[in-house]
């Protein structure tokens, strides 16, 4: 695997999105193919699974099924997009990854460790971030972040688990900063609470003091 591997990680409203757009900016700039990707979903098989997992209207899955989604999706995104960009030399920008699993159906949802390692690496087939860059926030934060998106005309409403209670939100967060503290060499922590400009310029400094974008 040639390419480089980022994942981005956070509560919802953490600024992934706009974090990442800057980020594909300064690797176009430096004439570096880049793959902006995420998940759940990122092929059109997983997106459909994407809509499932998310969906607030009848039958919910029990957690066992919740995690095999997020790994059905992610499987199908690796072989499909992941694994052949990084092959062809480019870089890929992934909203969420497998560490999101670690955080969410372990940390929050409680599934044990052993068994979300497990699906990971079965899903990942020797794919996974050589760095996870962690926009950290707090739990109130979020939701004050989350109401004002939704108050806007026309935007989205909560999806199945941004609708979880504060507590299950609370341990997600723990879960990523568990995960930081397990592997620092592999996580870049940012307060997300920082302006926008300001958490780009220190992830395109750690990009470029790793040698992955040019000065
Ligand atoms: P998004 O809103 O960031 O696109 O992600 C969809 C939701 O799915 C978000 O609340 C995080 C959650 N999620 C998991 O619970 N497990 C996972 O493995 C992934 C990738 C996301």
């Amino acid at each position: 695997m040639a390419g480089k591997f980022i994942s981005f990680e956070g509560l919802d409203g953490s600024g992934k999105s706009t974090l990442i757009a800057g980020v594909r900016q300064a690797f176009e700039r430096a004439q570096s193919e880049v793959v902006v990707t995420r998940e759940p979903g990122g092929t059109p098989l997983a997106e459909e699974i994407r809509r499932l997992i998310l969906k607030t209207d009848g039958e919910s899955p029990v957690s066992a099924t919740e995690i095999l989604l997020y790994e059905a999706s992610r499987a199908q995104h690796v072989a499909k997009v992941i694994a052949p960009a990084l092959a062809s030399d480019k870089t890929v920008l992934c909203d969420r990854f497998s560490e999101s699993t670690v955080a969410f159906q372990c940390f929050a949802r409680g599934i044990s460790r052993t068994e979300v390692d497990s699906l990971n690496r079965y899903a990942e087939q020797g794919v996974r971030p050589e760095l996870v860059v962690l926009l950290d926030l707090t739990v109130e934060e979020s939701r004050r972040r989350q109401k004002g998106r939704e108050a806007q005309a026309g935007s989205a409403q909560a999806d199945r688990i941004e609708r979880e209670a504060d507590d299950f939100h609370q341990r997600v967060r723990n879960g990523f900063l568990a995960q930081a503290k397990e592997e620092p060499s592999r996580w870049f922590v940012l307060d997300a609470g920082l302006d926008a400009a300001t958490l780009l310029e220190r992830t395109l400094s750690e990009l470029r003091r790793r040698g992955w974008l040019g000065a």
